[in-house]
């Protein structure tokens, strides 16, 4: 359609078709199966629901082209819907979770995901993804963690514009792309406490400089719609944020696309105590630039009445409903109702699954190794293996976001391993919660799980593993959290692994030393003990569908684990945050001596994480050379280069991650100890060298200053290169005024 037949259209709707087109409903309201879900579904009636502009969650071509079809037979002006879903990692095909894809390194791994989930979720009906995910993230006992990139605001922009780019193709046209709908705005992955749902306290200047650029990444890369986030900022409620959405997101970012609300955040405005009531939600909602409505009849029922009694001016509305018909022209709707939704090729990719070696090239790129006394590789024909614990013997691995299904076909790492080596034993060991532990999914209606076991029982498991651990050479501990303990109103305040399985490996530990503890789960937990006695440690995360036939390739040496941390490991939780890009202190903690206490220090225990951002092994080692500048000093249009070189100076041929941090050495403001700025995979032939090179440019520089001006400032400034965040190998140069 052309833009003045959109504006026709618009002039012809009736005010409550205008409200309409900004209530989004969920599958069930829409075909009848009964008012569900989340805390506020409203109360709809048939008449109001089929005047909804768009539908959530709803999937399958037959399904969405039938119900597109009967939505614009009734629609008075034939409006086709929306249809939008939550395809967090894969939808069809399921990929490691968002923080294992950060952990890769790998901007082009994640684009390819992206682009495989949008297609199969295409020619499934969807129109647009609530994805990716760009909060930033520095607290593991938030369970969104695992929908984030990590904690540095450098990698999280640089994925999340790789996830929008995935999703949406090269234009809307492109085959089985869709629209990206990045989230949650703003500044959702730092609740106080950890504790999901909670309220955000960040200064304005680290809001700006480390959590705003993953949305800015979104926004540059064409990202068509933004969500909503549900907490406050600056204690306004991001919903009803008009500096946040009107000034920072459409203003100074230039987003011109839909703003969704999260889920009924609109109507917690309520519940947040700045509206007196659904009446007054709407009104703060619409005036801060919410277009959407998610779940709630608050729009629907208060907005017409709103510029009925002149409260709110119609062209309010009109702005609203012209973006949301702008993205259905923009998607070709009003021709293509159905868009790519195909049963066919729906049929193709479910029989087909053309994604799994994608699948499983991520999984092995996101393990990330963080100790290993050279027990790894594990022999593919010498020596005794057993493995055991609650992951060697389930296939449970797609993390709390995965849409058709969580096991489904999957295999475990039992099935794995043996097709590379029968003669390895597998025993139980124990079970993944502690006894009488109940666990809920947060969103599917699915029965809670429990461990049932009597005590009796688990005394027998662990007899048994003490066993098969006395006869093995080698023992493969799969531990790690359920997947329900991670993802939405998944937060912890102990990040452990439970008891039960601790007794497990202590057990194993006292009849064998000779440990590689492999960790699946959706966060970083804490893992002191486990680290200290085990002789190899690795982290899965939840690796997708592929996750155990990836694993057992890593642990016997046909490929190696690929990843990176994106989140510091902690020392413990009560290190939480703890982060690489802190701010030095006046007393910066100097000395090792436990005595001492003239430093910002803990009596207990280091500063350090347990293992830092960027850390990760492979099975070689990396030489890196100094680090040489092109110039010792720039002006502001310069570009200099900085490089090293890297041997493989293993035996085998491996994946490295160069990584880049600059200090500024003083600043109108205190800056950070170290920021990442750059990074790069490269893969080395055992001897080989290269020479890897980063372009240093004074826009990569800027910060906001103490006027609140996002610029740069003269002055020394220094470059480390190496294996992670606490890379000591160092150049410096001047920025001229
Ligand atoms: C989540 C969003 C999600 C939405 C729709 C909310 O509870 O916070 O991330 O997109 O539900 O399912």
């Amino acid at each position: 359609m052309k833009q003045e037949e959109l504006e026709e259209l618009l002039k012809e709707m009736s005010p409550e078709e205008k409200a309409g087109q900004l209530l989004q409903v969920n599958a069930e309201l829409l075909s009848g199966g009964g008012v569900e879900t989340g805390p506020s579904a409203g109360n709809f009636d048939r008449k109001d629901v089929w005047l909804a502009g768009s539908v959530l969650n709803i999937v399958g071509a037959k399904k969405v082209r039938q119900l597109q079809r009967e939505y614009m037979e009734k629609h008075p002006h034939h409006i086709p819907l929306l249809f939008m879903a939550d395809i967090i990692n894969g939808y069809r095909t399921v990929f490691p979770i968002p923080l294992a894809q950060g952990c890769s390194f790998d901007r082009k791994l994640v684009e390819e995901c992206a682009a495989a989930s949008a297609r199969e979720a295409a020619a499934s009906g969807v129109h647009v993804n609530f994805s990716p995910m760009v909060d930033l993230v520095r607290d593991p006992r938030w369970g969104r963690v695992m929908e984030a990139y990590g904690e540095d605001s450098f990698l999280t922009a640089s994925m999340g514009a790789a996830a929008v780019e995935g999703y949406q193709g090269a234009s809307p046209e492109t085959e089985g792309s869709v629209s990206s709908c990045f989230k949650h705005f703003a500044g959702y992955g730092a609740p106080v406490g950890g504790r999901d749902y909670n309220n955000v306290e960040l200064s304005e200047r680290t809001f700006r400089d480390d959590y705003l650029p993953g949305y800015q990444a979104a926004v540059q890369a064409g990202a068509h719609m933004a969500m909503t986030s549900f907490n406050t900022i600056d204690r306004v409620p991001a919903t009803a944020g008009k500096k946040l959405l009107r000034d920072i997101l459409r203003g100074e970012m230039g987003f011109d696309g839909v703003v969704i609300s999260d889920w009924a955040a609109v109507e917690e405005l309520v519940a947040h105590g700045i509206a007196e009531d659904k009446r007054e939600a709407a009104k703060l909602a619409m005036e801060a630039g919410v277009d959407i409505d998610m779940m709630t009849d608050v729009y629907l029922r208060h907005v017409p009445g709103l510029i009925r009694d002149g409260i709110l001016k119609e062209e309010m509305l009109d702005e609203a409903v012209m973006r949301i018909l702008k993205l259905k022209n923009r998607l070709g709707l009003f021709e293509h109702p159905f868009r790519f939704a195909d049963e066919d090729r729906e049929r193709f990719f479910a029989a087909e699954k053309p994604y799994s070696s994608l699948a499983q090239r991520a999984a092995r790129e996101s393990f990330v190794l963080l100790k290993n006394n050279g027990i790894l590789p594990l022999s593919e024909t010498k020596g005794k293996i057993c493995f055991m614990g609650p992951y060697a013997g389930q296939a449970r691995m797609a993390g709390a976001w995965s849409f058709l299904t969580e096991t489904d076909g999957y295999q475990t790492l039992e099935e794995a391993v043996k097709r590379i080596r029968q003669d390895v034993s597998f025993v139980k060991g124990s079970e993944l919660l502690d006894r009488g532990r109940e666990l809920r999914h947060f969103a599917n209606g699915a029965a809670p799980v429990r461990n049932c076991s009597t005590p009796e029982e688990e005394e027998a498991w662990y007899r048994e593993a003490e066993e098969a651990a006395k006869a093995a050479d080698v023992v493969v501990l799969a531990l790690g959290e359920h997947s329900y303990e991670s993802g939405e109103a998944a937060s912890r305040a102990r990040i452990d692994i439970h008891s039960v399985q601790m007794e497990l490996f202590r057990r194993v530990k006292r009849v064998n030393p000779n440990l590689v503890a492999v960790i699946f789960s959706g966060r970083p937990l804490e893992l002191k003990e486990i680290s200290d006695g085990a002789s190899a440690l690795l982290m899965t995360w939840m690796p997708g569908e592929q996750g155990a036939a990836a694993l057992a390739d890593v642990l016997f040496g046909r490929q190696e684990p690929g990843g990176r941390l994106s989140m510091s490991l902690p020392y413990c939780v009560g290190q939480i945050p703890v982060y690489y890009s802190e701010f030095s202190t006046g007393r910066p903690c100097m000395s090792q001596d436990p005595l001492d206490r003239s430093g910002s220090r803990y009596l207990d225990i280091p500063n350090a994480p347990l293992y830092p951002f960027g850390w990760g092994m492979s099975y070689t080692d990396f030489q890196y050379s100094g680090v040489t500048l092109s110039r010792p000093r720039m002006g502001r249009k310069d570009r200099l280069t900085a490089s090293v070189t890297v041997t493989n100076s293993g035996t085998r041929r491996g994946t490295e991650v160069v990584q880049m941090y600059i200090r500024d050495i003083a600043g109108s403001v205190v800056r950070p100890v170290r920021e990442l700025k750059g990074f790069q995979r490269i893969d080395l032939r055992p001897g080989e060298s290269r020479r890897v090179s980063f372009e240093i440019r004074e826009d990569m520089l800027r910060f906001h200053d103490i006027h609140m001006e996002y610029r740069s400032e003269p002055g020394s400034f220094t470059v480390f290169i190496g294996h992670d965040s606490t890379a000591e190998n160092q150049a410096s140069f001047v920025l001229k005024g």
